[in-house]
Parts: C-alpha cells; sequence; structure tokens
C-alpha cells in the first residue's frame, strides 16, 4: 500500500472553516467508492512541515485514478509519500478554459465556486454516468441558476450547461458576462437564440442559447457545447427543456435569508420548501433515468428528513448512505448548509 497527501487548497480553509478537512475527505470517499472501485482509504488530516494535508493509502495509483482525483474540488496537489518524502503526481483537470470563467464574476448571493464544484461532482458521483465523467459530454442543468456558477463549471468541464432562473437582472448579468468573456477570450460561439419565448402569443421567458467551441477546429468538428440559459420560473423549467435531457440536476436552492425564493406569478417570496415540492416532480421530469439531482440548502429553514420526503415523493431515491452524509457544514451564522443527493431509478 502506497500513502497520499493532498494538499488543500488554500481558499476551502476561508469558504468551510473548520469544515474543510470533513468536506475534503467526504468527496474523496465519494470518488473512491463511485470510479475507483473502493482504493482510497478513509482520508484523515494530517501535518507536514506545519501545513495541513489529507492522508490515505492506496495501491499505487495509476493515470487513470489522478485523472479523476485532479478534478477532486479542494485539490491543490497531491503527493506521495515516500520515506518522509513528498512525491508529486501529475494531476490533469478536466478544465478546458481559464479559470477566471469561475472566479470573475462577483456579487451577492453567489454560490462559492469551489462548493459548486463539489455539488456537482459528488450528484455526478451518485449517477449511473459517474464512469463517464471524464470522457463523455454530459449534459447538466441548474435550475435556479443565478448568474451562472454551475453553468461556468459544467462548461469548465466540458459538458453541455442549462439553467433557469426567474430573476430578470441575474438573467441579464449573466448573459453579458457570459457573451464578453468569450468574445474577450477568442472562444468561438454563436448565438442559436437570444430573445423573448413566446407561448400562446404571450411572452413565457427569455432564452439566451449559445454553441460554443474552445477552437476553429473543435467547431468544424462538430465537437462544440451547449448553454441554454432561460428566464421564467422553475416550476415551467418542462416547457423549455426536454424530458430527461439532462444526466444530471444541480442547485444550491434558496437560503430563505437575504433574497427569498420568488414565483413569477406571485412575485412574492415563498418558503424554500414550498418551492422545492413544487418544483421537484419538474425537475425529475428533466432527468435521465440513471440520473441524479444534488441540491444545497440551508438546513434552518428545512431539515434533511423534510428535504429527503419531498424529493422521494417527486420519485427520486435520496442517498442516505456514507459518505453523502458528511456534507453539512456552517456558512454564517443564519447558514447551516447540507447537500441532498437523489437518483433517478435507472429503466429497466
Ligand atoms: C442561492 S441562489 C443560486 C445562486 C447561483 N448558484 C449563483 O451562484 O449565482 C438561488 C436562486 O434561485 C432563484 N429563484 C428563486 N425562486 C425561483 C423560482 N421560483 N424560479 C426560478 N428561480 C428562482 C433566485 O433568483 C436565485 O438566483
Amino acid at each position: 500500500m502506497a500513502r497520499y497527501a493532498q494538499l488543500i487548497l488554500p481558499s476551502a480553509n476561508r469558504v468551510y472553516a473548520d469544515a474543510a478537512i470533513g468536506l475534503g475527505a467526504a468527496e474523496l470517499a465519494a470518488f473512491s467508492d463511485a470510479v475507483l472501485g473502493g482504493a482510497l482509504s478513509a482520508a484523515v488530516a494530517t501535518e507536514i512541515g506545519g501545513v495541513p494535508y489529507l492522508e490515505f493509502a492506496a495501491e499505487a495509483l495509476g493515470p487513470l485514478e489522478t485523472s479523476f482525483l485532479a478534478n477532486v474540488s479542494s485539490m491543490y496537489a497531491l503527493f506521495e509519500l515516500v520515506g518522509g518524502l513528498l512525491r508529486p503526481l501529475d494531476l490533469h483537470r478536466l478544465d478546458r478554459y481559464d479559470d477566471d470563467l469561475i472566479t470573475i464574476q462577483k456579487y451577492q448571493g453567489k454560490t462559492n465556486e469551489q462548493f459548486t464544484k463539489l455539488l456537482l461532482n459528488v450528484t455526478l458521483l451518485a449517477s449511473a454516468f459517474a464512469s463517464e465523467m471524464l470522457d463523455r459530454k454530459l449534459a447538466v442543468l441548474d435550475p435556479l441558476c443565478g448568474r451562472g456558477t454551475t453553468l461556468n463549471q459544467a462548461l469548465m468541464y466540458g459538458y453541455d450547461a442549462a439553467g433557469i432562473d426567474v430573476d430578470h437582472k441575474d438573467f441579464d448579468a449573466y448573459s453579458v458576462f457570459i457573451k464578453t468573456w468569450l468574445k474577450r477570450k477568442r472562444i468561438k460561439h454563436k448565438a442559436e437564440y437570444d430573445g423573448p419565448v413566446r407561448r400562446e402569443g404571450k411572452v413565457a421567458g427569455r432564452r439566451l442559447l449559445l454553441r460554443i467551441a474552445p477552437s476553429k477546429d473543435e467547431l468544424k468538428a462538430g465537437r462544440t457545447q451547449l448553454l441554454d440559459v432561460v428566464c421564467a420560473d422553475t416550476t415551467r423549467a418542462a416547457e423549455f427543456f426536454k424530458p430527461e435531457a439532462f444526466d444530471v440536476v444541480v442547485t444550491d436552492a434558496p437560503y430563505g435569508v437575504q433574497h427569498g425564493s420568488r414565483t413569477a406569478a406571485r412575485g412574492l417570496a415563498r418558503r424554500p420548501q414550498d418551492l422545492l415540492t413544487a418544483a421537484a416532480p419538474v425537475w425529475a421530469s428533466l432527468l435521465r433515468p440513471g440520473g441524479a439531482l444534488g441540491i444545497a440548502w440551508n438546513t434552518f429553514v428545512a431539515p434533511r428528513e423534510q428535504a429527503a420526503a419531498i424529493l422521494t415523493n417527486a420519485g427520486l431515491e435520496p442517498v442516505e448512505t456514507e459518505p453523502y452524509l458528511q456534507f453539512k457544514h456552517r456558512v454564517d451564522q443564519a447558514i447551516l448548509r447540507d447537500v441532498l443527493v437523489a437518483r433517478k431509478p435507472a429503466a429497466d
């Protein structure tokens, strides 16, 4: 057995405070169980040269294992421990664009980008498509997408990204951001749709549909990514997206604190659990069989059992086994955030 030490991204301690080590260990375990055949021992906190690391044991890690582990959200560097020395492993992340795609936007209500990556990873790892994470262009939906943190992470991985949010300001800000960013980076893209969407003569929402390719060659070869963003109430998502179109649905629900959840129809704050009850069946219908839904929410507004019951009623199967019970962490005084992942049963 070889021993390995993961250097945690320095920002993890700022984002999660005391929970960084526990969350990192749980995410490593999710990778180990889903795509590494359980090869990693449980990671534990350790200190090397006065710096905190996560340490675990495994049979020698090969290129496939490190290709997966490179994408762990808190991964800064990975070393093999050899005779008291650190031997660095080559890590090749999926990332196909500059990381300012994810970091440049700063606004109140943004979901931390590192946490967003964790949520996308652990949702994907719980799905039937975990082993395809590195090779297939998966389709990701964030049905409460705000200004697109999940969408940007999905694009970064080379996936298709779709989102819906009722807030016009968020929709406008994200549209301007992504179009400007793509132009500035000289990334090939084409707007296939950009404007209001009408249903039965009435404007039902607004939509930005971009086809993106990281290079001319990829564009020519048809290896493009779709970014599809809609401004509308999430309970109407099935009017905009095809049934079973997404491999994973990943979202950070309103926290019921500073900015409440809204419905376009009422323009009023809705309790997050009411929004979840109304939206969960719609989201479930958009998932492919074998897909998974991952949601982050504030346990002060709804206990885990309640959120799990809502997803169960929508026909999904909450993952209530380790390490999926280890993602709860404090964000601030008013928010104790947890992650709930639920699978859509695979077709027979
Ligand atoms: C926690 S924020 C998500 C932030 C996002 N992950 C980001 O980083 O920009 C929750 C989002 O839910 C949206 N929302 C609340 N109720 C909604 C509804 N009924 N339909 C669609 N979006 C809604 C809000 O506008 C807000 O952008």
